[in-house]
């Protein structure tokens, strides 16, 4: 399989590039395949948004079929029709009829039905609030992201600064401002996500040598929607002066729940 899907050369030597995105993969694995057990669905549908060449979505129908667990679909969403064309050829390689990858983003991708999980490792900034919010959006069984940076947060959050005491300290001490933004955003999303009635984990899940970016936030649909957290996530966006980027979906699946 790593040579199909171009992580290592003809003689078998995997680069120190591919060995650290293996292990973030790794990582990632038991959180998916406990989602994926437990899961009401019958015939399960995963769906990796930003997936890139796929390693996670290949790696988790390795580990599947290994498993022989109950089959499941597999779909990789990204808007490079380049990579899509790359993760088609290594799903033909191998033969494997439960993969399919699809040209899209989180916004412009549909599905019938609801998927048992959505999933995505590193996609950027923002990217990782769009795929939140489509998992709400889609009613996702589980969603699970490992999120990237968090460069506009931290621009935003430093704009604010003249209204905002958090943003004032952000702009005299950018090293503070990373690392509060990144509290704050990966915060904003928990909040979301539990006032839309998920129980929401934060965890790491590969040491902060392999990557400094090693939190996933598991969240787990249960219908219990969180009024606390919606109140929480307010005062957060009023304190900072950001917004949560998941604020439509949130609103939109509130109001599908029968809560404004
Ligand atoms: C940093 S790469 C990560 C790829 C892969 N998940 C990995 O860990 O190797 C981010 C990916 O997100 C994709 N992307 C960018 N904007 C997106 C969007 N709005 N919806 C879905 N995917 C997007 C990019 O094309 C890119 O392949």
């Amino acid at each position: 399989m790593l040579a199909a899907l171009g992580m290592a050369s003809s003689r078998g030597r995997v680069s120190s590039d591919s060995q650290r995105k293996l292990a973030q993969v790794k990582g990632m694995l038991p959180w998916l395949l406990r989602a994926l057990r437990f899961t009401r669905h019958a015939s399960p549908t995963a769906i990796e948004f930003g997936c890139g060449k796929a390693y996670l979505g290949f790696f988790l129908a390795q580990a599947v079929r290994d498993a022989r667990e109950r089959p499941i679909a597999i779909l990789g969403v990204d808007p490079n029709a380049e990579l899509v064309r790359r993760c088609q050829r290594a799903r033909n390689i191998l033969g494997w009829p439960e993969m399919d990858f699809r040209v899209a983003t989180c916004e412009t991708f549909a599905v019938a039905h609801p998927p048992a999980l959505v999933c995505a490792l590193h996609v950027c900034d923002v990217v990782t609030d769009q795929v939140i919010g489509a998992g709400i959006d889609m009613g996702a069984e589980r969603i699970i992201v490992a999120p990237c940076c968090h460069s506009s947060y931290q621009r935003r959050l430093r704009e604010a600064g003249h209204r905002h005491e958090w943003g004032y300290i952000a702009r005299c001490f950018p090293l503070l401002g990373s690392r509060f933004s990144e509290f704050v955003t990966e915060a904003m999303r928990c909040l979301a996500l539990r006032s839309c009635g998920y129980e929401v984990q934060v965890r790491e899940f590969v040491s902060g040598t392999t990557t400094p970016k090693n939190t996933v936030i598991v969240a787990s649909f249960t219908g219990k929607l969180s009024e606390r957290a919606l109140s929480e996530l307010h005062r957060i966006e009023e304190m900072t002066g950001l917004e949560s980027e998941v604020r439509c979906s949130l609103d939109r699946r509130r109001a599908a729940l029968g809560r404004a």
